[in-house]
């Protein structure tokens, strides 16, 4: 099989698998970071093939929707593809470490260009309108309050304690979305995140505007 057919096949077998997903993690999650990723991977010079696989594969073993956090949907698909081996390793491991895993969680510091280029669209993903529109969707999902003012902001140092936390929607800002621009690898989408970055700070003012009413 050439690249553009196991590309499109890559396509339809994540569509199949993602048909049920609530709007923050279905397909059109996963097709938004893959035009991203492939916007980036152009800018940045990385592997076009490698980071096509891994946007369009790393939310099929999503910790949040799978129990644990293997990467067993992602490598059957590779090998069944007949991809190879080292490539096959190449994909697994950017998958494995795309997933955001709370603020104070070490994270490994030398990524690939192909790595840091996938983390970066699926980073881009959760900020901005989309990102805002994406949180509320999850946060339905999980049937979570929007705010409360009796529960503040956690900063989680372990993933176990990012993966249990039962936090309100508004409390994501502070613990995840606001700290992403920071993060950002390249400098392309650090460029791209400031400007999303800045529309979901007038977003959680209004908001808080809003909910602490006064007459002016
Ligand atoms: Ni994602």
């Amino acid at each position: 099989m050439n690249k553009t057919a196991i590309i499109e096949k890559t396509k339809e077998h994540v569509q199949s698998i993602l048909i049920h997903h609530d709007a923050s993690h279905d397909w059109w999650h996963i097709e938004r970071v893959w035009r991203m990723a492939c916007y980036l991977a152009e800018k940045e010079q990385a592997n076009l093939f490698v980071v096509e696989l891994a946007a369009l594969l790393h939310d099929i073993d999503d910790w949040k929707f799978n129990q644990g956090n293997a990467i067993l949907k992602t490598k059957s698909w590779l090998v069944h593809l007949q991809i190879p081996q080292n490539m096959v390793n190449q994909v697994c491991h950017i998958v494995e470490n795309v997933t955001f895993k709370g603020n104070l969680v070490q994270t490994h510091s030398s990524k690939s260009i192909e790595e840091a280029v996938v983390q970066d669209a699926d980073r881009l993903d959760a900020i901005g309108a989309i990102g805002i529109a994406r949180t509320f969707s999850y946060g339905g999902y999980k049937k979570r309050p929007l705010y409360d003012p009796a529960i503040a902001p956690a900063q989680h140092k372990t993933f176990e304690e990012y993966k249990k936390s039962e936090s309100t929607t508004l409390n994501h800002f502070y613990e995840k979305l606001f700290l992403l621009k920071d993060k950002m690898n390249t400098n392309t989408a650090k460029k791209i995140a400031e400007e999303r970055h800045a529309f979901m700070e007038r977003f959680v003012s209004q908001f808080m505007c809003e909910w602490d009413f006064k007459e002016k």
